[in-house]
């Protein structure tokens, strides 16, 4: 029998590129850590993003501004660990790109070569710019971030629909056709109407990942921990959970505590 490591067909970015032009939709997802991203990668998903949602999900903070550029290279490494097939994008946190282009470069690059990250996500249009150029320069792939970016959340005030009146709308538009000529090599939108979220799909030659954005894009990205039923107190009418896993869990963990109280864990078989 061979020994050989089981040699796998990497996702890149050129791979999504095509996936796009032949029409086949791109799965992503998220993960901040080693056990769920080898879970994720297992699964055959394209794209796993490190994304900040780490500072909500893993840290418990009330927005994704807390994270720092340290954390996220700590989450990063782990899943980086865990994958042999899915391209690995990493977010860059609130406050280490958008001061000035030289420090979104050093970002990035801490982030590639301390992580082994596959790409960088950054949120914003026109007025990160010089960052998205000066970070591609460097030969770093860069994924944009429109629509409803969570690192502005407190210049929106709420994290309701973006981009529904025609002006922002427009503005949105132009934003992701400017990340597109600056060298992205895709987008995701998030939570703005699916009719805006479709022609940007359709004018742009780089995939559109949607969040709330609905089915006419390239390909659709969720929560892990969402998705999977862990968080319940988030209840967004785009996310579809595929599992309970808050009540599967509370009950194992009750079944758990109520084998050890009684001394029935563990049994004759379970010892040494
Ligand atoms: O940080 C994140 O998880 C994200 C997704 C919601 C797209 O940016």
């Amino acid at each position: 029998m061979s020994t050989a490591k089981k040699q796998y067909k990497r996702i890149t970015t050129k791979t999504l590129v095509d996936m796009k032009n032949r029409g086949e939709k791109i799965s992503m997802l998220t993960a901040y850590d080693y056990t769920m991203a080898k879970i994720v990668d297992g699964a055959g998903i394209d794209v796993i993003l490190v994304g900040d949602s780490a500072s909500n999900v893993m840290a418990g903070h009330e927005t994704t501004l807390p994270i720092t550029l340290d954390q996220m290279i700590y989450h990063a490494t782990s899943v980086i660990r865990a994958v042999n097939r899915s391209l690995v994008v990493v977010d860059i946190p609130f406050g280490s790109y958008q001061s000035d282009p030289k420090e979104a470069l050093r970002s990035a690059i801490r982030i590639m070569k301390e992580s082994g990250g596959h790409a960088v996500k950054v949120e914003g249009g026109k007025e990160i710019k010089d960052s998205v150029k000066r970070i591609l320069n460097a030969g770093i792939p860069v994924m944009g971030h429109l629509g409803l970016t969570p690192q502005s959340i407190y210049k929106f005030g709420t994290y309701t629909v973006r981009a529904k009146e025609d002006a922002e709308a427009e503005a949105l538009i132009q934003d992701a056709l400017l990340l597109e000529k600056a060298g992205c090599f895709a987008i995701v939108l998030e939570k703005v109407p699916a009719k805006l979220a479709k022609e940007v799909a359709q004018s742009l030659t780089i995939p559109v990942i949607g969040i709330g954005a609905g089915n006419d894009v390239d390909g659709q990205v969720l929560v892990t921990h969402d998705m999977l039923g862990m968080t319940h107190e988030f209840n967004p009418r785009f996310l579809r959970r595929y599992l309970d896993m808050y009540q599967e869990m509370t009950t194992a963990f009750k079944n758990y505590s109520t084998d050890v109280k009684s001394g029935d864990f563990p049994n004759d078989t379970e010892q040494y």
